[in-house]
């Protein structure tokens, strides 16, 4: 396949694509390091994590790769400045932040001269990321892993936004096999961001029967509900998703306010921390809508070896 030369500010990786950032410990320094090791983009989540043990990540990944690492937080959490700040004093190269943005995190990113690149979610979001100084902008779709910014596919979302920005564009939701990624090279895309190919790697920091389950998901295995983030997410259906969706879902017991606003209706963070571990009872599992596409665990220097040999 022929690969696009993604420049994020000054940073130019081997190949366009960026490893998306899970949260709740899933992609930490291994995963991102593997990544950035084969010439991607390597990014730690950040988003619930304490500052410390972030920064400490941070330095793990920097100890095992001279490649691009970035950090991914959510705005949504209420630790969102402090996580930023962390990062970028334990050397982060790129900051990539989901679920919303703000001004003052494009100022503090051109302070210190790291690149600041925002998931959007729609035309108005990549304009206003684009004049207020992102170094690029992440189109998500609402087939992507992880929380939603619009129910929208990915596709249809790409072609509406991307010939309107001038800054470089990357394209994430259900890009999940070699094919996927050319095809968004073919419509002018910069780089793609991949999260449920990665999920299912080797490196990933999740519990094996979660593995399991990411590859016995079939089509119809993947369904929507509503986070208590207030946002929709995909996930693997299971006893929990399916309290979520009667509103059964039990209440926090207790709560540290992660989040800026939560409705509490049941706790996103336990539920997915349990989903990590592998608790098929009370877990929730993240994952975009192309899980089905994944027949087998691989390691990330596999899952680039198939995308460097994939002939369009
Ligand atoms: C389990 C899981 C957790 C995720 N956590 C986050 C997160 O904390 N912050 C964020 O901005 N995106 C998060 N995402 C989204 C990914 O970074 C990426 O944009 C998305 O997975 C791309 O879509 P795909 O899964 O179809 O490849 C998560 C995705 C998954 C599968």
């Amino acid at each position: 396949m022929k690969f696009p030369k993604l420049k994020i500010g000054n940073l130019t990786p081997k190949y366009p694509i960026i490893q998306g950032g899970m949260a709740i410990r899933i992609s930490m320094a291994e995963l991102a390091s593997a990544v950035a090791n084969e010439g991607g983009i390597g990014v730690i989540a950040g988003t619930a994590l304490p500052v410390e043990e972030l920064k400490r990540e941070i330095k793990k990944a920097k100890n095992k790769t001279d490649g691009i690492l970035g950090v991914n937080i959510m705005f949504a959490a209420r630790e969102f400045k402090k996580l930023l700040k962390g990062s970028i004093e334990a050397g982060i190269d790129l900051i990539i932040s989901g679920a919303g943005f703000s001004r003052d995190m494009f100022t503090i990113g051109q302070e210190y001269d790291v690149p600041v690149v925002p998931i959007v979610s729609s035309l108005r979001l990549a304009k206003i990321s684009e004049k207020l100084g992102a170094a690029a902008i992440v189109i998500e779709g609402g087939n992507a892993g992880g929380h939603l910014g619009t129910e929208e596919d990915a596709l249809p979302l790409i072609e509406k936004i991307k010939d309107k920005i001038n800054i470089p564009v990357i394209g994430a939701g259900d890009i999940v096999t070699p094919e996927d990624i050319d095809n968004m090279f073919k419509l002018g895309l910069d780089g793609v961001q991949m999260g449920t190919r990665f999920l299912a790697s080797e490196e990933a920091n999740i519990a094996d029967n979660f593995k399991e389950l990411c590859v016995n998901a079939e089509k119809e295995d993947i369904v929507r509900i509503m986070s208590s983030v207030g946002l929709p997410a995909n996930a693997i259906r299971t006893r929990f998703t399916e309290l979520i969706k009667e509103d059964k879902a039990p209440k926090p017991v207790s709560c540290n306010k992660c989040l800026k606003k939560c409705t509490e209706k049941f706790c996103i963070r336990d539920a997915l921390l349990k989903g990590r571990k592998g608790d098929l009872e009370e877990g929730v599992f993240f994952t975009g809508e192309g899980m089905w596409k994944v027949d087998e665990i691989l390691s990330v220097k596999e899952i680039f070896k198939r995308i460097k040999n994939y002939n369009s």
